[in-house]
């Protein structure tokens, strides 16, 4: 049986678990107590599953992450693959109670997934009808016509998403001027960009820099959903860009969607934390609760969105309308 078809519901379990949990914080105020409680509850999910797992992209370096760290070894033993995580993609909404944040997975076969150093990414993400028609070389008013034409509308019409961050300023000007709109976000690039690639959403590009991590889990659920993401590390200062060459990267690359998720046996699966543009958020009521997951695979080209009622207490049971 594929990678695929092995694990895909299997993941959903891991992020359906990380958001139960971070879920119960969300609102108080504690990032770090959502961020521990989310990475907590998925890597035990993890350690279940019949897999030889390397985690290539987690919570950090060793030293510096005391669990999904890079390089850590996950499951019972099995098919090897290379994991990335977040789990949870947006502490500070989170903790805010504030829309939009997730927790997110991609596995894949050994060597599938870019071993990116944390740090920040130049990124330009587009859905499947305006794939190959932009370039993160181009000025931005250029790519923004790119992207009207290809998906037959004006530049006045689209809407186009940015991470809330003073570095934006003049990418937020340059969109404007060129006549588009921009939606602006707190966090979460990565929930952002499979957005952008589906249908009826309402948003049409992602630009800016977020977490290099970030950008290797959105080019899974991209190559997943026939988007497309073109990224160039940026890296801050010397030792910055020493980790980056350490880990085979380039600074003055453009890397595709290809090159940051090259595995053919790809599975990503992202539940909602709190409600947001594609994903619900965790609904508890008396003794359980129900979650929203948007999970994939590459090569068997199916895209579920999954609904799951959690009875966590024996005795709970409910009636809900399909
Ligand atoms: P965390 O959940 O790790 O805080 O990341 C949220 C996020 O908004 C990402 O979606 C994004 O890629 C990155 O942070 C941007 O970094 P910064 O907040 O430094 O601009």
């Amino acid at each position: 049986m594929s990678i695929e078809n092995k694990l895909v519901l299997e993941v959903v379990r891991v992020t359906e678990q990380a958001a139960l949990a971070a879920s119960r914080l969300s609102g108080k105020g504690d990032k770090h107590a959502v961020d521990e409680a989310g990475t907590e509850a998925m890597r035990r999910q993890l350690n279940q599953m019949e897999i030889d797992g390397t985690v290539v992209i987690g919570e950090g370096e060793m030293d510096e992450a005391p669990m999904l760290f890079i390089g850590e070894k996950l499951g019972k033993g099995g098919v090897a693959v290379d994991i990335a995580v977040d789990p949870v993609e947006g502490t500070n909404i989170t903790a805010k109670g504030l829309p939009n944040s997730v927790t997110v997975i991609a596995i894949s076969e050994r060597g599938g997934l870019f071993h990116a150093p944390d740090m920040y990414m130049e990124k330009l993400v587009v859905g499947p009808s305006t794939k190959g028609k932009v370039s993160l070389d181009w000025p931005v008013d250029a790519n923004l016509k790119a992207i009207a034409g290809s998906l037959g509308r004006e530049v006045a019409d689209l809407l186009i998403v940015v991470l809330d961050r003073e570095r934006h300023r003049p990418l937020i000007k340059e969109i404007r001027e060129a006549g588009a709109r921009v939606k602006l976000i707190g966090d979460g690039d990565v929930i952002a960009a499979l957005a952008v690639a589906v249908r009826g959403t309402g948003v049409h590009a992602v630009m800016g820099s977020g977490g290099a991590p970030e950008g290797v889990l959105a080019a899974a659920a991209l190559k997943c959903l026939g988007g497309e993401i073109q990224a160039r590390f940026l890296p801050s200062d010397e030792e910055e860009l020493r980790r980056l060459r350490a880990m085979g990267g380039d600074e003055n690359k453009t890397y595709t969607t290809e090159e940051l998720a090259p595995g053919e046996q790809l599975v990503f699966s992202a539940t909602g934390i709190t409600d947001g543009d594609i994903l619900q958020g965790v609904r508890f009521f008396g003794g359980g609760a129900r979650t929203h997951t948007i999970a994939m695979g590459n090569s068997n080209r199916v895209v579920r969105f999954i609904d799951t009622i959690h009875l966590m207490e024996s005795g709970a049971r409910v009636v809900i309308r399909v």
